[in-house]
C-alpha cells in the first residue's frame, strides 16, 4: 500500500516543525528517503541535533532553528522557498511538563495559528496535525472514536483539540487540505525516557539497569501502544491521501495493553531478572486508552505492522546502544 504512494514524495519540499523531536526526526529521516527535501525546523527545547545528526550536511536536508509559536521565525522560512506539505508536529509534550507549565502549552495555539495562515498564503499542499488522544481525556465510551465524546482534562489537550478545530475549519473555509491525527502512546529509539512520563522508555532504561521496573496503581490501567515506524506510515498515508481532508483519525493498533503487561513484556524481551515495584496511583492519570481504528484502516487502508514484541525488541536494542 505505502510503496505505491511513496514515489509522490520524490522532489517535493516537506517542513517538519519539531522535526528534531522523537517523531519528528524519524519522520525526516523517512520523507528523505522517499527522496522528499525536507527542512526541519525546531527550537531544540525538547529535541536534540543527536536526533538528526545522521541528515545533518545532507543537500536535501536543511535544518532551521527557531519557534513556531514566533510569527517572524516561520515566516521566514516559507518565504524563503516553496512548500508543499506541512507536518506541525512541534508541541510542549510530556503530561508532567504541560501540567506544570500550562501557560507555556497555551502559546502553542499561536505556532497552530502561524502555520495554518502561512499554510494557506503560501498555497501548501496539505498539512498534517499531531494531535493525541489526550483529547478524550477520560474517555466516557469505548471503543474512542473520532466523532464520538471528547474530554480534553489537560492544558495540552485543549491546545491539541483547539489545533484540530482549526484545521477543519481552514479546510472547510479556505479550502487548504489539512488532516488531524490523533496519535495514541507511540514508543520506539530516539523517545525522550525523562521522567516526564513515556512509559515503554522508562521500563527499559529500569530493565537494562537492574531494576526495579514501576508500576504506577496496580498496573492495569491501559494504553494502545504504535510502534514508531508504524506511526510514520500512517502520516505518510494520511499526507498522501484525499479521502483524509478536513478529517480527524486515530492512529493506534486497536488493540490496547496494560500497563503491567507492558512491564513483563520488557523483562521478558531484556532477559533481566528484575522485579516490578508498584508505586501510588498519580492524581489525574488516565486509566483507559482503546482506539476505533476503523476510519484510520478504512481511509488509509493500513493495520500496524509490528508486534508489540518486535517493537519493544528494536526500542530495547537502541537503548542498548546507548548504554553501553
Ligand atoms: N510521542 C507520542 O506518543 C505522542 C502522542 C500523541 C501526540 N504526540 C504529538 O506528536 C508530536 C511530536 O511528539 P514527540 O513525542 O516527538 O515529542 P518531542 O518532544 O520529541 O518533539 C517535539 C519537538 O518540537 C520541538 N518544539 C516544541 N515547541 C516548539 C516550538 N514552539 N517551535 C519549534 N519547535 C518546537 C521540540 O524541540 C521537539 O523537537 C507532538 O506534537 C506531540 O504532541 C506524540
Amino acid at each position: 500500500m505505502l510503496e505505491q504512494f511513496t514515489d509522490k514524495l520524490r522532489g517535493k519540499r516537506i517542513l517538519v516543525t519539531g522535526g528534531a523531536g522523537f517523531l519528528g526526526s524519524h519522520l525526516c529521516g523517512r520523507l528523505l528517503a522517499h527522496g522528499a527535501k525536507v527542512i526541519c525546523f525546531d527550537d531544540l527545547s525538547t529535541g536534540t541535533r543527536e536526533n538528526i545528526n545522521e541528515y545533518l550536511g545532507r543537500d536535501e536536508f536543511a535544518f532551521v532553528t527557531g519557534d513556531a509559536n514566533k510569527f517572524a521565525d516561520l515566516s521566514n522560512v516559507f518565504d524563503a522557498e516553496k512548500i508543499d506539505y506541512v507536518f506541525h508536529y512541534a508541541a510542549r509534550v510530556g503530561v508532567k511538563r504541560t501540567t506544570e507549565q500550562p501557560l507555556e502549552v497555551l502559546e502553542d495555539v499561536e505556532g497552530i495559528k502561524n502555520v495554518l495562515h502561512l499554510s494557506n498564503k503560501h498555497n501548501v499542499e496539505k498539512v498534517i496535525f499531531s494531535s493525541s488522544s489526550e483529547v478524550y481525556g477520560e474517555p466516557v465510551e469505548f471503543p474512542e472514536r473520532e466523532n464520538g465524546h471528547v474530554n480534553p482534562k489537560l492544558p495540552y489537550a485543549s491546545v491539541k483539540h483547539i489545533g484540530e478545530k482549526f484545521m477543519e475549519s481552514y479546510h472547510k473555509v479556505h479550502g487548504l487540505r489539512t488532516c488531524s491525527l490523533r496519535f495514541f502512546n507511540i514508543y520506539g529509539p530516539k523517545q525522550d525516557s525523562s521522567a516526564y512520563g513515556f512509559v515503554v522508555g522508562i521500563f527499559i532504561k529500569q530493565a537494562l539497569s537492574g531494576g526495579p521496573l514501576t508500576v504506577l496503581g496496580d498496573g492495569t490501567q491501559t494504553r494502545d501502544f504504535v510502534f514508531v515506524d508504524d506511526n510514520i506510515n500512517s502520516s505518510i498515508l494520511a499526507l498522501l491521501t484525499n479521502a483524509t481532508d478536513g478529517h480527524v483519525v486515530n492512529i493506534g493498533t486497536g488493540r490496547p495493553m496494560t500497563i503491567l503487561d507492558m512491564a513483563e513484556l520488557v523483562i521478558k524481551v531484556t532477559g533481566k531478572d528484575v522485579k516490578i515495584e508498584f508505586l501510588p496511583f498519580r492524581e489525574g492519570e488516565i486509566r483507559h486508552r482503546f482506539p476505533d481504528v476503523s476510519k484510520m484502516r478504512s481511509l488509509l487502508g493500513y493495520r500496524p505492522m509490528h508486534t508489540i514484541e518486535e517493537g519493544v525488541r528494536k526500542t530495547m536494542e537502541w537503548y542498548q546502544g546507548r548504554l553501553s
